[in-house]
């Protein structure tokens, strides 16, 4: 009888374990089966939290916008985007916004959001563009932001980046237009 009772509470032991280890089996699947993050290690869209560099502010920022930004011509300004959108370009895109960009990566004004109000934003006026902001996006072509990331925009705090290579700036442009897309 003793025998038997210490057999079952051997067996429940198993059991447990059993489910315990099912439970991490499942999440494993689960995590795989979700596919790659859109975004560098998190599932979230914001990277609102990581705190590299400094966050900026939270928050939707100005919107709309008003703009004052100079017109890129006419044949760069209706250039659409060349490169198709797949999440590794958006991946690319995105390291190259939050962290890669030389001197200055664009969230320390422009924000790790999107929304303007990065850690160097203050101050500066006309403020960094909010590209969360669809109201103010929508009316901007593909052509426009190139232009201002390659050129920069005169008399404002907005820098030329004349060391990205084309493909480099039309994978931030992607990322940009991602910015105003409704969250998930
Ligand atoms: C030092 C601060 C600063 C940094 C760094 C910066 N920006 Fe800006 N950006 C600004 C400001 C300020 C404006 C607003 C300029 C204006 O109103 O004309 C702006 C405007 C823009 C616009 C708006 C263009 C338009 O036609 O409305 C785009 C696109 C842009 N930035 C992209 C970027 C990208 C991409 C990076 C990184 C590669 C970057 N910025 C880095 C400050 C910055």
């Amino acid at each position: 009888m003793k025998l038997k009772r210490l057999h079952l509470a051997k067996n429940q032991f198993a059991l447990t374990v059993f489910f315990v280890l099912m439970i991490f089996v499942f999440g494993m699947v689960v995590d795989i089966w979700a596919g790659p993050p859109p975004v560098q290690g998190r599932r979230n869209p914001s990277r609102a939290f990581q705190g590299h560099h400094g966050q900026g502010f939270m928050g939707k920022g100005i919107c709309p916008q008003i703009r004052t930004t100079a017109q890129a011509p006419d044949t760069i300004r209706k250039q659409r985007n060349p490169l198709k959108k797949s999440p590794d370009l958006l991946y690319a895109g995105e390291s190259l916004f939050q962290v890669d960009v030389q001197p200055t990566a664009c969230k320390i004004c422009h924000g790790v959001t999107g929304n303007g109000l990065g850690i160097m934003a203050q101050g500066l006026n006309p403020p960094p563009r909010n590209f969360t902001c669809r109201e103010t996006m929508k009316t901007i072509s593909d052509g426009q932001l190139f232009w201002i990331i390659r050129n920069g925009s005169p008399g404002t705090g907005m820098p030329a980046f004349k060391n990205l290579k084309d493909r480099e700036i039309w994978l931030i442009v992607h990322y940009l237009r991602k910015l105003s897309e409704p969250k998930r």
